[in-house]
């Protein structure tokens, strides 16, 4: 080989390496052309090897113009090397720049159960009208369920309260008047307290019956209070309740531990129905008594409604097995 022809080799190469380096778009690709020209068998390296084959006398100048080539290849590589860096770059922001017109994602909240919104609304109209919220155990002994309410052992009003017995005189409480008893014995007049809580009773279900259901107990004793009373706070609860479009109306009812006792119905205004929302009536003497507090000193009253029954009438819904399906397409509703 001659000085000419290697130079002229050199040039060859040079002139493939830029036709070859117009096209590499990926880091695969720089790596694979720079195995063909600069790798341990590359083509540069086999004209470095020729070198040997020229006439001592050309070996510097054409050791020069092989080592001119190598780094002009090499820098051309670095610099394609970072123009490919740099536009992954400019794909990956253009790739991962944030779509606001996407949906996002469903994440499903949670919410209180009907009753339990039913209840708090309760609650806190008493709250505001200076009532106590007070409570009492659900396994209850037949003295506070009955006795000391003046339902006795062969009172025939027991069998209205159908209970679960669970022995030796306890039974699963089928009203939330105990704890009008346990209130009574551990606090002195005035007492006004209400009471939210769960009740039982063996009664078949169906579309207005459930063995277990949830009551608020209302009392109240103090020096001087009447029916006058009872039916104002009544007609206060109604009021903020179920909107001023109601009346109510009363008529007489039969609790061993109320007397008077009545029932209370309410009616929209220009409608029909009465509907029925709870028992109520005045401390019957013998129940104070058994607490311990004078019924000569102070009077009483009070009433007993179902949640329940409060929001069926309050939604219109009218089976009540409904509350204990957990049907998510039912309870989404409130
Ligand atoms: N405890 C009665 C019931 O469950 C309701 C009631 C409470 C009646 C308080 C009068 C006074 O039916």
């Amino acid at each position: 080989m001659t000085l000419e022809e290697l130079s002229q080799k050199a040039h060859a190469l040079w002139r493939s390496w830029e036709e070859v380096s117009a096209n590499l778009a990926s880091p695969e690709d720089l790596e694979s052309v720079r195995i063909k020209f600069l790798g341990r068998r590359g083509m540069l390296t086999q004209l470095f090897s020729a070198l040997k084959e020229l006439p001592a006398s050309d070996r510097a100048e054409a050791g020069k113009i092989l080592n001119v080539l190598k780094e002009r290849i090499e820098s051309a590589l670095a610099e394609k090397r970072a123009l490919i860096a740099a536009q992954a770059r400019l794909a990956k922001l253009a790739r991962e720049r944030y779509d606001f017109s996407l949906p996002g994602k469903w994440r499903p909240l949670g919410k209180l159960h009907p009753l339990t919104q039913v209840r708090l609304e309760i609650e806190e109209i008493f709250l505001r009208l200076g009532f106590d919220v007070a409570s009492g155990p659900e396994i209850e002994t037949e003295y506070y369920n009955f006795e000391a309410l003046n339902i006795g052992a062969d009172h025939p009003a027991r069998d209205e309260w159908d209970s679960f017995y669970l022995g030796e005189g306890t039974l699963l409480r089928t009203h939330t008047s105990p704890v009008q008893i346990r209130v009574m014995r551990t606090r002195r007049p005035p007492v006004r307290i209400i009471c939210p809580g769960r009740c039982f009773r063996r009664d078949n279900p169906d579309a207005t019956h459930s063995p277990v259901f949830h009551q608020v107990e209302l009392l109240w004793v103090e020096r001087g209070l009447t029916f006058a009373h009872l039916k104002w706070v009544i007609g206060e609860f109604v009021r903020a309740f179920f909107g001023p479009g109601y009346e109510m109306r009363f008529s007489a009812d039969f609790f061993p531990f109320t007397e008077p006792s009545a029932q209370v119905h309410i009616r929209k205004k220009g409608t029909e129905k009465w509907l029925e929302i709870m028992g109520a009536g005045m401390v019957h003497p013998r129940v104070l008594e058994e607490v311990g507090y004078d019924p000569e000193e102070v009077t009483g009253f009070a009433f007993g409604l179902g949640i329940e029954r409060m929001a069926m009438l309050r939604y219109g819904i009218e089976d009540i097995r409904i509350f204990w399906q957990n049907d998510v397409r039912f309870l989404q509703q409130f």
